[in-house]
């Protein structure tokens, strides 16, 4: 389908498919600023202007876009960097992954609502996620940003309140710096290094770097809690047009590590291989579809047939210690720096801590307390997706 529109005020036209995603086009025409966290609408990094309304550009397919005009971050006007700056001198961006989708959004409410309070600006801002900053230090630049309409010659202010409060004590804690750190970086806040590069939308991680005709790998994922790969049927994948090659188990070489994901002294047992013929958990990995372009490994990825046989899962935490049921009892499993696990009990570490005569205190308290504790499971859960590239 052939599209008119315009892209930061420059009159394209283009063959695109109708289906394909704003986002998809963008980026595969090197606007780097525009990044993916959820591809399912729920974060914000991928806002874009559309006739000067922010919009999601993961969730705007190209047929919309015919007529219409597209601002990234690349194409905004000179506010950016006025807010840039008071971002950088908040210290509100931190990876800097989710900035670009940020601003997109704040130059939006400052057209808007150039007097936004507080819950105005919340609520405006409420489907952009930031994983590093708590959002205290956003709002602190934001407000800043903002303020400049109040401000003689709508010029920025100086540092907010609470910036130079920080600075205080920043400076207070550095007494007793000795003459050579004077000049460096020691007592005093400093904008980060590559601040002003990332609220730029510079390209910057992962998949900004890999060049365009890199191969891309996507892994079959088990649907089974705990089986035997049998078999694996990989023609239907190898036959679609782009596939480079599907690996499986049997290509595989035998090389246990961690999952831990630690440099050396690695804690964790090795126990994970690159494909297994043993799957362990759902979305454990069968095999990998090399390709040439995003939509030959996705469609690849569905046409791999993998037969299981069925081993008994354990689906309850509480229930795997000393189960029959032996969730690695492969020969070349392999202890790590830990050695307080035990394969054959499904135990990967043990520990106690214990601080001074723990039992003489018990006897001594008036009231004890006698239960079990469980902490959940922490996960970062960073803004940028994870991906790798390889040469
Ligand atoms: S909202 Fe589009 S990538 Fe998250
Ligand atoms: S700075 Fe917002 S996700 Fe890292």
């Amino acid at each position: 389908m052939k599209l008119t529109f315009t892209l930061n005020g420059r009159e394209v036209t283009e063959d695109a498919a109708p289906d394909q995603t704003l986002f998809a086009w963008l980026r595969a025409h090197h606007i780097k600023s525009v990044k993916c966290g959820c591809e399912t609408s729920n974060c914000g990094l991928c806002t874009v202007w559309l006739d000067d309304e922010p919009v999601l550009s993961c969730s705007v397919l190209m047929a919309r876009v015919d007529g219409h005009a597209v601002t990234t971050l690349e194409g905004v006007g000179p506010a950016r960097e006025e807010f840039a700056r008071c971002m950088a001198e908040e210290g509100a961006e931190q990876c800097g992954f989710c900035s670009p989708g940020l601003e997109m959004d704040v130059l939006a409410l400052d057209r808007k609502h150039p007097d936004a309070d507080d819950e105005t600006i919340r609520r405006f801002l409420s489907g952009n996620l930031c994983r590093c900053s708590g959002y205290a230090s956003q709002m602190r630049a934001i407000r800043r940003f903002l303020g400049r309409h109040k401000n003689p010659g709508g010029r920025l202010s100086e540092r907010s309140e609470a910036a130079v409060a920080m600075e205080k004590q920043v400076k207070a804690a550095g007494k007793g710096v000795t003459s050579s750190d004077r000049g460096s970086s020691l007592s005093r806040p400093v904008v980060k290094k590559d601040a002003y590069a990332l609220l730029a939308g510079k390209p910057a991680y992962a998949d900004d770097l890999a060049p365009d005709d890199a191969l891309i790998v996507k892994l079959v994922r088990s649907g089974q809690a705990h089986a035997r790969v049998t078999k694996i049927d990989t023609s239907r994948a190898l036959a679609v047009p782009g596939v480079v090659a599907v690996y499986t188990p049997e290509d595989a070489p035998r090389n246990s590590f961690t999952l831990a994901g630690q440099s050396y002294l690695e804690c964790s047992p090795y126990d994970t291989r690159i494909l297994d013929d043993v799957v362990r958990y759902v979305g454990d990995e069968v095999a990998m579809v090399v390709a040439e372009t995003e939509e030959a490994v996705a469609k690849a990825a569905k046409l791999v047939k993998v037969t299981y046989e069925k081993l008994p899962a354990i689906l309850d935490m509480e229930q795997a210690l000393d189960n029959p049921t032996v969730i690695h009892d492969e020969k070349d499993w392999a202890y790590g720096a830990d050695r307080t696990g035990d394969p054959k009990r499904n135990l990967v570490a043990h520990d106690v801590h214990e601080h001074g005569d723990v039992d003489a205190e018990l006897a001594a308290a008036d009231i004890v307390i006698d239960r079990e504790y469980h902490t959940q499971a922490a996960e970062q859960a960073m803004m940028e997706t994870m991906r790798s590239y390889a040469y």
